[in-house]
């Protein structure tokens, strides 16, 4: 093992936890002890930031750490841009702390707030998690493929149960801004209609799909629903709750139910809608999210090694490179309509 001459890194975890978050921590601090640098876990995200809560991560600590679900520091959806006084707070703890460098782990939030502290100074490379895969500066986020996999595990069994009752099942998922969990586990599991906030669609253009899907002799379908999806021609999102996190952020739910109610009135096919919720974000990674979780870690401490901080480690083809944090950042990636026109053709 290196001396730790190298200075110390600190790492976090904000916003939505999902699986692969401990591949990420467990690789930062294996490379890290590599390179010489000590490690400090940052408790829940920014708000640990804010009021300085910090443990020392070593071997021991991350060892046995990679097949699990969540995140060993904790998260939250603290914005520390909301108050002048929390901004000040997270640079006098990163100076108490003795906290040379930072690696933020997150989603659009959580990196958004890291782009702006680069800006004022804060030496910090982003690791690009959600499973909603909405960043634009990555071919894919760490995460999404394990909710990939249980949204296609549960349309399976929904298939069988649709079937031997000869109901439509309307399956809603998480997505608040895109559709890619919708779009891409709708296609593994071979959903009959997705519903994106990408495509909005009326009611009727639900209907018309199911009845083509009755005409040819399938007399139960499986449709899956983004909770930020729309009908077309209104602008009701539908929330769970009303009230706004820290980033501006309603809670949604709803939808699954809406369309299941159109579709019954419209066609008289008997519906039932399961919600999958957190059960999306829970439990163990994918081996593919293990390995994309470790490699990014393993580049995040690299480029601090390399004295390229303010950037955003990423996934470009098969390659793991580096943007930066102001490009990265600036929108988020939708489904574009090459996935929507081949989702399109498994359609009724
Ligand atoms: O951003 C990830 C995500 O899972 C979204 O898909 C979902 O809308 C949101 O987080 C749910 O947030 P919370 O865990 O705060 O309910």
């Amino acid at each position: 093992m290196a001396s730790q001459t190298n200075g110390t890194i600190a790492i976090l975890t904000g916003g939505g936890d999902c699986p692969g978050l401990n591949a990420v921590i467990r690789a930062v601090v294996r490379r890290a002890e590599q390179l010489g640098y000590s490690v400090l876990g940052i408790k829940n995200g920014w708000l640990g930031l804010v009021k300085g809560l910090a443990e020392p991560l070593d071997l021991p600590s991350v060892s046995g750490i990679l097949p699990r679900g969540g995140t060993i520091l904790g998260t939250s959806r603290t914005n520390p841009l909301k108050a002048e006084e929390d901004k000040k707070k997270v640079f006098e703890n990163m100076k108490s702390l003795k906290i040379d460098y930072l690696v933020a782990v997150g989603g659009d939030d959580t990196l958004g707030v890291a782009r702006a502290l680069a800006a004022d100074g804060l030496k910090v490379v982003g690791v690009p998690k959600t499973i909603d895969n909405d960043i634009l500066g990555t071919d894919q986020t760490f995460g999404f493929d394990t909710a990939v996999q249980i949204v296609t595990e549960a349309i399976d069994r929904l298939h069988t149960t649709a079937e031997s009752h000869q109901r439509v099942m309307v399956v809603e998922v998480m997505g608040r801004h895109t559709g890619w969990i919708a779009t891409i586990g709708g296609l593994a599991g071979g959903a009959d209609c997705i519903l994106i906030p990408e495509r909005p669609l009326t009611i009727e253009e639900i209907c018309a799909i199911l009845k083509r899907r009755h005409q040819r002799g399938r007399l139960f379908s499986i449709v899956v629903v983004a909770e930020g999806f729309k009908l077309a021609g209104s602008d009701e999102l539908m929330v769970k709750d009303q009230k706004l996190d820290a980033f501006g952020h309603v809670q949604l739910g709803g939808i699954g139910d809406k369309v299941a109610q159109g579709i019954e009135r419209l066609t008289g096919y008997e519906t039932r809608v399961t919600v999958l919720g957190h059960v999306q974000r829970g439990g163990t990674p994918t081996a593919y999210d293990r390995v994309l979780g470790t490699r990014y870690g393993v580049k995040a401490v690299d480029l601090i090694h390399q004295g390229r901080t303010g950037m955003m480690v990423r996934l470009e083809g098969n390659r793991i490179t580096e943007i930066p944090l102001s490009k990265a950042m600036t929108e988020l990636k939708y489904v574009d309509e090459e996935w929507i026109k081949t989702a399109e053709i498994f359609y009724g």
